[in-house]
């Protein structure tokens, strides 16, 4: 083989992992969980791009304390490319700040398809990860993300109404999408015990209802007052505190993903996360 194919050959079987963050309930903490394991993974040396795909309350930039110009619906538009949307944030993480209308990607021409696919695939060669955090709520943009990533992170704290939600989210994406593999994060938890409790809760009613569900308890975030703290401040907890409780949580939880074989994609997880997300609008119907 040529040096030329073959280095193209590797470039094509680069995995990119593409892993939705959702919860159900809103506010138990997926936008904090989102940026800090992207920093946590960044500082394993891996690439990573965050879809802030949160299309009423985006808040990536905000608890970045940055202010953001354009949205991915300028690219829609035809006024910008997606490396001018794409902001940088600290460690190298990249980010893809959310617009109003995301279900139009799914709708649009031939050659902005194309246009999309081929911008995309310059970040092929140096992307890691695509982490995408979604909104509350089991609504169709919730439903859209999760369907088109490759892996399913589920948030839920030890509030009654969180694992209710949690379960009714993977209760849609199981019965209606047969999407039945996730990752469980408990966060906000006082301790070990109390993680394991929340993961064996939601096991058990998964086991009872959803034959086919599996879940898999890939980590758990504490309490910790240095959170909401890092959150006025405008800065990511997982940096201006990166010995407290949490941020050691979330860099367990990067590690643990990292060990992760992710399932199906083989070396495509960017190419056919790209062709379901400008076809993923029939699975919605
Ligand atoms: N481990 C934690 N310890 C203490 N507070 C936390 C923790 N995780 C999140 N919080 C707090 O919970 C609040 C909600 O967090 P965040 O915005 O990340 O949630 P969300 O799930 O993204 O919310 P939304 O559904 O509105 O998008 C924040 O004020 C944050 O400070
Ligand atoms: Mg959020």
């Amino acid at each position: 083989m040529s040096e030329d194919k073959a280095s193209k050959t590797e470039r094509t079987a680069r995995p990119v992992r593409v892993l939705s963050v959702s919860s159900g309930k809103g506010g138990v903490g997926k936008s904090n969980i989102t940026l800090a394991l992207a920093l946590a993974l960044a500082e394993m040396g891996k690439k990573v791009l965050i879809w802030d795909a949160d299309l009423g309350l985006a808040n990536t930039d905000v608890l970045l304390g940055v202010r953001t110009k354009h949205t991915i619906h300028d690219w829609l538009k035809g006024e910008k490319t997606l490396k001018e949307i794409v902001f940088q944030g600290p460690l190298g993480v990249l980010i893809l700040p959310a617009a109003s209308g995301i279900l139009e990607l799914t709708e649009i021409s031939e050659t902005d398809k194309a246009r999309l696919i081929s911008e995309f695939e310059d970040w092929r060669e140096d992307l890691d990860f695509m982490l995408i955090d979604t909104a509350a709520g089991v609504g169709p943009n919730v439903i859209f993300f999760n369907l088109i990533s490759q892996e399913r992170l589920v948030v839920v704290t030890n509030e009654p109404t969180s694992i209710t939600d949690a379960y009714s989210l993977m209760k849609a994406l199981s019965v209606q999408y047969d999407q039945n593999d996730f990752y469980i994060v408990p966060n906000m938890v006082p301790g070990p015990k109390d993680a394991r409790a929340v993961f064996q809760l939601l096991s058990d009613v998964a086991g009872l209802h959803l034959a086919k569900v599996s879940l898999d308890l890939a980590g758990w975030i504490p309490y910790d007052p240095a959170v909401p703290a890092a959150v006025r401040g405008q800065k990511p907890f997982y940096l201006s505190d990166p010995d407290c409780k949490a941020s050691k949580g979330v860099a367990e939880l990067a590690r643990y993903l990292t060990f992760k074989t992710p399932p199906g994609f083989g070396g495509g997880g960017l190419v056919l996360f790209l062709n379901r997300l400008v076809s993923g609008r029939r699975a919605l119907d």
